[in-house]
């Protein structure tokens, strides 16, 4: 069993829908950490029965926030960070405290259109093709190593509201599934682990 967090700070479709991929397999959300106070994101972790914490930086630095979120981390014994709308950069104390197993999902073809408004500013523009990227989370906003991209055709008349719908719904197909596999390598690295020591008694 890997367990995860999922960071966010709003509505949390994508928790949801990464919470119901999970479900009937080994591996668990063990919490979720949210900025906001009244996102819709705790409606949803309270009705999937997973805890939900709010973290403020309302009158804390970002490195004391990013201290809490660790304890929580720590306290639940989670192995991979999933960001899911979370609208925080994050520095380095929780970067490295993760080191390749932070996710984090973006509404458009990275590097294109990275920042807060992607999906607007990819429709605007005169690029044939939106789309949707999963990235490992380093120090910068949007520039991690990218683990997949999924691209989607422009349809002719489209309102960005459609083209928004979209997006989203080829969200909750990849990223669940990312999500997915990266737990089974982090189980069957500990697994690997266990092996390798078992030979060395
Ligand atoms: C998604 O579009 C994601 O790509 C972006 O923030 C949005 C979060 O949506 N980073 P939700 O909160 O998961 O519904």
């Amino acid at each position: 069993m890997a367990k995860l967090a999922v960071l966010a700070s709003g509505n949390g479709s994508n928790f949801q829908a990464i919470a119901q991929r999970l479900e009937g397999t080994q591996h668990v959300i063990a919490c979720m950490i949210c900025d906001r106070k009244a996102a819709p994101v705790f409606a949803r972790a309270h009705a999937l029965g997973i805890p939900g914490y709010r973290v403020s930086y309302l009158k804390a630095t970002r490195e004391e926030v990013e201290q809490e979120v660790l304890g929580i981390l720590n306290e639940h014994r989670v192995e991979l960070v999933v960001l899911a709308g979370y609208m925080r950069l994050l520095s380095s104390l929780l970067v490295d405290a993760y080191p390749g197993r932070i996710v984090n999902i973006h509404p458009s073809l990275l590097p294109s259109f990275p920042g807060t408004n992607a999906i607007e500013e990819s429709f605007e523009s005169k690029d044939y093709e939106m789309g949707v990227t999963v990235h490992r989370v380093d120090y910068g906003m949007d520039t991690g190593p990218v683990i997949v991209q999924r691209s989607l055709s422009r349809i002719p008349g489209e309102t960005l509201e459609q083209a928004e719908q979209r997006i989203h719904a080829l969200e909750h197909q990849i990223y669940p599934e990312v999500v997915m596999n990266i737990l089974e390598d982090i189980e069957k690295s500990k697994q690997f682990v266990c092996e390798s020591d078992r030979r060395t008694l």
